[in-house]
């Protein structure tokens, strides 16, 4: 059986990998640099070996396109394109309406389109489908399911295989047929009543990370004007063993989900009119910490800024991926040159981006560390800088949250 995988990054490519062990499987993506290098084997994304993806190509059930037409012949059609906010942080579903186009001018038959994008409850039913049927005018009468992606990149305890997988068709035939798909490489399978369901379980889990890390990250500021470690306080709470689960601060959440599908979930709810006020609260508290992160940097260094060197290690939005979406290391940046700083970074990981160059380790006046990855030395970066602010709470002896 074919299988059509519309976009090819994180989430589409990590399906890809695992689906090409059983289907046979084209990896379609409107970027030809990705297109190209995944021909050669070459994987841009950590957790999916490039080993993996030239057996793949070997065995000849893998292969990537640029062209829409190779879709031609598919039997299932997996969406996963990237569902970001626009320029006044609203739900954006135009890479969704690029994929329904994809399809609609190319599948040769009825085929079971399933939504892996993360998008607000109704997107499968009110929005895919309605979109494909017009554009295709209802030449074919296709199967529509959601099974929300849930991997973790970077994460190696829970995978593809083994993280339980929700799904839902709009019909029972979708729901058994998208169950089948999954089950060839899912271990996990949990069906629910409605696509609403899977879409807004999706949403609810991140903004369960989102709500919690955005009280977190408050917590540290109470603690910090308490006068105890918010780390050791952290801990001692979860000694607790049943009501509580720990967060941890940070400098503020990034990458395509915890910043991002929270407003999903708060734009169908002001649609609805139930105001969701913990949803942007939360998002508030998170943008602004990089402004509390660099206003301890002030008052610990004479209370200004201007002039001094200062460089920023760690500018993924987490450790051990190369990811910069929405990494608050940006906003870090942003208010450390406002206030006047000579700004650097270090990322080991990233190494180009925004134009610039990851510079070594050391050399500035200020070091503020946002993320801390395995390959980099805890103790070098102790030692980066005369003074060193921690947002990870991972090294010693320097100041922190
Ligand atoms: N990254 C994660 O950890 C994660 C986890 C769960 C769910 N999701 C969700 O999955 C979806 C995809 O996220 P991602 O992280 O894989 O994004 P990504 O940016 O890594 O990959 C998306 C890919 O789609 C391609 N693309 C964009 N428009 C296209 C089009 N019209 N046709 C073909 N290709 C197109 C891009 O070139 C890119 O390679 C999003 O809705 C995201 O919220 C992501």
């Amino acid at each position: 059986m074919k299988v059509a995988i519309i976009g090819q990054g994180y989430v589409g490519l990590t399906i890809a990998a695992f689906a090409s062990k059983k289907y046979s499987v084209v990896g379609f993506d409107n970027n030809q640099k990705i297109v190209d290098q995944l021909n050669s084997g070459v994987s841009h994304i950590e957790g999916v070996d490039s080993e993996l993806m030239k057996i793949a190509l070997a065995s000849g059930n893998y292969r990537a396109s640029i062209s829409g037409s190779d879709i031609a012949g598919a039997e299932i059609v997996v969406i996963a394109v990237p569902t970001p906010l626009d320029s006044e942080r609203k739900p954006d579903l135009k890479y969704i309406e690029a994929a329904c186009k994809t399809v609609a001018e190319n599948v040769t038959g009825p085929v079971l389109i399933i939504n892996e994008s993360t998008s607000f409850p109704g997107t499968i039913r009110n929005f895919i489908k309605p979109l494909i049927e017009k554009l295709s005018e209802n030449k074919y009468e296709h199967l529509y399911a959601i099974s929300p992606e849930r991997v973790d990149p970077g994460r190696v305890d829970w995978d593809q295989k083994n993280t339980p997988r929700l799904y839902a068709g709009l019909t029972p035939e979708a729901s058994a047929k998208t169950r089948e798909f999954y089950s060839s490489f899912c271990d996990v399978l949990v069906e629910v009543s409605s696509p609403e369901v899977a879409e807004a379980a999706k949403l609810f889990e991140n903004t369960f990370r989102q709500v919690n890390i955005a009280l977190v990250n408050e917590f540290a500021q109470i603690a910090h004007a308490l006068g105890i470690s918010v780390y050791e306080t952290l801990a001692a709470a979860d000694t607790k063993p049943y009501g509580f689960m720990k967060f941890n601060p940070s400098a503020g959440v990034g990458g395509h989900c915890i910043p991002i599908d929270p407003t999903y979930l708060a734009h169908v709810a002001d649609g609805l009119g139930v105001p969701a006020t913990f949803i942007k609260r939360a998002n508030e508290v998170n943008l602004e910490m990089p402004k509390y992160v660099v206003s301890r940097l002030a008052a610990d260094n004479g209370g200004n800024l201007s002039g001094k060197k200062v460089q920023v290690i760690g500018v993924a939005y987490k450790p051990n991926v190369a990811d910069v979406r929405e990494t608050p290391a940006e906003l870090v940046i942003a208010e450390l040159k406002c206030l006047g700083a000579i700004v650097n970074w270090h990322d080991p990981l990233v190494k180009f981006w925004q134009g610039g160059e990851s510079t070594a380790l050391g050399g500035a006046e200020i070091a503020v560390v946002i993320t801390l990855h395995d390959v980099m030395d805890p103790v070098q970066v102790s030692k980066s800088a005369p003074y060193v602010f921690d947002t990870t709470g991972k090294l010693t002896g320097v100041k922190g949250l």
